[in-house]
């Protein structure tokens, strides 16, 4: 498969046309941002150990009965998915009350919710990536009441399928983003990634993080980290 132009450059992937018009290809970099990209830096392999990570959880959702937009891992660092016409959205699950809910209600950090919380919010760098709730994504053209609920749907179940999954590798799931998009056929696919730059991974035995937080609070070691995440769950390449 050959990488042919280059369609976007994200934060952190770049996308590329292929030779057949109904795929695309997405680079992940070695690059690191937080805070809406006020915070940049490069992580050596960053880029290697996210598409290894990505690819599983996404193999682990299909084999579950979600569709995705993931057709295979060509290799580390690049990955052959659908076309999808994306749908700005920021789909937030919430298993444990942790980053910016504690800062914006009155949660305990840590906290278990009775149930799990799904948050919406709209996928723009010059809004700041606002919080919606249904009518305002309807009343911006987002997607409508049925679709949103459809959304809302598939993100709780593949909230907990990979819940199951990362709990058998030793990880707890405090919260993910899920981003959708809509294929050549009309259909609502789960797009983008699922790495610990989109999800928060607490190892169960020392509730330790091994995901971007490690980065957002300024500490060191967030490639070792990545690494052992990619280690533990990751198919061998
Ligand atoms: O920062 P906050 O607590 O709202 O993040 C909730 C979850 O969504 C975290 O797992 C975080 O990594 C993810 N997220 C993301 N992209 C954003 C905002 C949040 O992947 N732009």
């Amino acid at each position: 498969m050959k990488l042919g132009k280059l369609l976007h450059r994200g934060k952190v992937k770049d996308v590329y046309e292929t030779d057949n018009p109904s795929h695309l290809i997405i680079k992940f970099r070695d690059d690191i941002t937080a805070g809406d990209g006020a915070k940049k830096d490069k992580i050596h392999k960053k880029g290697y150990y996210c598409s290894i990570i990505s690819a599983k959880l996404f193999k682990v959702l299909e084999e579950n009965g979600i569709n995705t937009h993931f057709i295979k891992l060509l290799k580390p660092r690049y990955m052959l998915v659908s076309k999808l016409k994306m749908i700005p959205l920021e789909v937030i699950v919430r298993n444990i009350a942790t980053g910016s809910i504690v800062k914006r209600y009155p949660f305990k950090e840590g906290e278990k919710f009775k149930k799990p919380i799904v948050q919406m919010d709209y996928k723009s760098d010059e809004y700041g990536d606002p919080m919606l709730n249904d009518d305002i994504a309807e009343a911006l053209g987002i997607a409508n009441k049925k679709e949103l609920k459809e959304i809302k749907r598939i993100a709780l179940k593949a909230n907990e399928i990979l819940k199951k999954f990362l709990d058998k590798k030793g990880f707890i799931l405090p919260d993910i983003k899920f981003e959708f998009g809509i294929d050549e056929n009309g259909k609502l696919v789960l797009g983008d990634e699922i790495s610990p730059d989109t999800c928060r991974l607490w190892e169960k035995k020392t509730k330790e993080s091994f995901d971007k937080d490690i980065f957002r609070k300024g500490r060191s070691g967030v490639g070792k980290a990545y690494k052992r995440v990619a280690e533990i769950i990751g198919d061998k390449i």
